[in-house]
């Protein structure tokens, strides 16, 4: 398939949780187009079987491949930690696939924490793809971690997080010097969650460690976009359902309203 700098990157997330790696990207890569997909219909991944997020993470990567893309940003912690080796595995050499996590595994601030939170859905805890990894890199490292089932659909639906909530999922994490806030759909309530430690837990940059990485790697593949001149697009962004309201309004308030909303529907079973 014929790619080239000028070509798109695919995101795929079950949501909203992508849009903000996908605005780092626009960021730090203003000359970038990309295709974002939000399995929506099948949200929250969180609470699926490992088959499922493998299966359903495959035909979405596929659907983003024939696009053309050039690369695939794995938005989601609960995609990376659940199907990450079958889907490099599956498209080995055919495109770059980067992830959300192993950026910040290899990221020096774990040097210097002793105690670490990390607080994720359930089917990325059940995977121990973290443990497994810091473990293996950071030997001084202590280690809490715990899963949330209900925030990462609250956060889509748009509704408001009290303090309450926070502090109902975040209080056990006391005595912590760094929190890993991961699940990207959590990464919208990183204010409220800095709020509530009164600024003395450090929160990782999750997007922009993840994309400088993945800034870097394109460069090297001679495949970063370096010129606006033929490339300006409108991004496009996928639901597999009906478009949510709230999926929709988060869009145009990140991106404007120069975007296209779609929606394209699996037959996944
Ligand atoms: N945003 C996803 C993650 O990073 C998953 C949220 C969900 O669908 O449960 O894990």
């Amino acid at each position: 398939m014929k790619i080239n700098s000028l070509s798109p990157i695919g995101i795929l997330d079950s949501g909203i949780g992508g849009l903000l790696i996908a605005k780092e990207i626009k960021m730090q890569m203003p000359n970038e187009n990309f295709i974002y997909f939000g399995d929506t219909i099948n949200m929250p991944y969180g609470e699926k079987s490992q088959k499922f997020i493998i299966e359903n993470s495959i035909k979405i990567i596929s659907f983003l491949y024939k696009k053309k893309c050039k690369a695939i940003v794995i938005a989601c912690n609960s995609i990376t930690s659940n199907a990450l080796d079958v889907i490099e595995k599956k498209f080995y050499k055919k495109i770059l696939i980067f992830n959300v996590i192993d950026p910040i595994i290899k990221n020096k601030i774990f040097f210097s924490s002793k105690k670490i939170g990390i607080i994720a859905t359930p089917a990325t805890i059940r995977s121990n793809f973290y443990i497994k990894k810091i473990k293996k890199y950071y030997h001084h490292l202590n280690i809490i971690q715990s899963s949330t089932s209900s925030l990462a659909p609250m956060i889509e639906k748009g509704l408001k997080i009290k303090k309450n909530i926070i502090k109902n999922y975040f209080n056990h994490f006391q005595s912590i010097d760094t929190l890993l806030l991961a699940c990207t759909h959590y990464l919208f309530l990183k204010k409220e969650i800095d709020n509530f430690y009164h600024g003395k837990v450090h929160l990782i940059d999750i997007q922009k460690i993840v994309v400088k990485e993945i800034k870097k790697k394109l460069y090297k593949k001679k495949l970063l976009c370096v010129t606006n001149k033929k490339n300006k697009k409108y991004p496009i962004f996928y639901t597999s359902n009906f478009i949510p309201t709230f999926f929709e309004k988060k869009v145009k308030i990140i991106f404007g309203e120069k975007v296209f909303i779609k929606t394209h529907i699996f037959n996944f079973f």
